[in-house]
């Protein structure tokens, strides 16, 4: 697990937040510490006439100037660490960041696509990120660091991660009925480990046209439809080609066979015959996916035994 400092975005966050705390815990004692002491020191039975005090000029500039230089002081702290978070440092690698309902993608320069974040130790590396669908937030807690994923528009992160370790990735936004599931991992790898992980995935992207198994994983079905087992949020694709499923359309049942046709058409309209028992929220994939990817992903599921 995490130890130490995973990330030099942390040394930033956590200077700022135990300044501001320390001077919180000292005024919360030094308040309940006056009041405790009024209390007893004016009580009913010492002072049975209370007195009218007239304004103080000293007491109210000491309480009007002190509190504003600690505000400004936070201020400044907060701004400059702020200012580091958002200067993305000259030779980062730059990694593309997709989120859609519910699931992550992450796209690196040399076009390889995976669904969860590998990164090199000690490099810093920016994050862009952009949405499919709604907005969600691309959040590690370890790294201290979280960004909205917009759509129609890029967003930006840094990290510089610098220990060797896997650290959580969670969407920080509700987006829908699999917002608490939308959650991947982010890799650090010692350099060479990282740069032969690299070297592979370009190649083999190079050589070969993706199978339907990994379409299926990078356009996000997975988060949704299990292959091998029950139903999630959608329904199981476990030997669902050929069978008769029932279906509403147009808020009727109706009997429907799962063939070629079908799965095609719950790609591209999938509320337009929705299984009986299932919320209508699949996201259409027109424009998503080209006709071989299509032709692929359907193969790919009649093989689902
Ligand atoms: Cu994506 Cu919450």
């Amino acid at each position: 697990m995490i130890s130490g400092i995973p990330g030099l975005s942390n040394r930033v966050v956590e200077n700022v937040f135990l300044y501001i705390a320390a001077i919180a815990v000292f005024l919360l004692a030094l308040i309940t510490f006056l009041m405790v002491y009024f209390v007893i020191r004016y009580r009913r039975t010492k002072h049975p006439e209370p007195k009218d005090i007239e304004g103080s000029l000293w007491l109210e500039i000491t309480w009007t100037v002190i509190p504003t230089i600690l505000v400004l002081t936070m201020f400044y702290y907060g701004y400059t660490g702020f200012s580091i978070l958002r200067k993305v440092p000259e030779g980062s690698i730059k990694i593309k960041v997709l989120a859609r309902q519910w699931s992550w993608l992450f796209e690196y320069e040399n076009g390889i696509k995976v669904d969860e974040l590998k990164v090199p130790v000690g490099k810093p590396i920016q994050l862009l990120l952009t949405s499919q669908d709604v907005i969600h937030s691309f959040y590690m807690p370890a790294f201290k660091i979280k960004q909205d994923a917009v759509p129609g528009m890029v967003n930006y992160l840094w990290f510089q991660p610098t220990e060797v370790g896997t650290y959580d990735v969670l969407c920080a936004e509700y987006c829908g009925l699999q917002h608490s599931s939308m959650l991947t991992k982010v890799i650090v790898l010692p350099q060479e480990e990282f740069n032969r992980w690299y070297q592979k995935g370009a190649e083999e992207r190079v050589t070969k046209i993706p199978t339907g198994s990994q379409l299926f994983q990078e356009k996000g079905c997975r988060a949704c439809h299990n292959i091998d087992g029950p139903p999630g949020v959608g329904p199981s694709l476990k030997g669902l080609f050929g069978k008769t499923i029932t279906v509403i359309t147009d808020g009727r049942e109706r009997p429907v066979v799962a063939d070629e046709d079908y799965l095609r058409r719950s790609l591209l309209e999938p509320n337009a015959d929705v299984v009986k028992g299932f919320p209508p929220i699949m996201p259409s994939q027109k424009g998503l996916l080209t006709e071989e990817e299509i032709a692929l992903i359907i193969a790919y599921m009649k093989g689902l035994k």
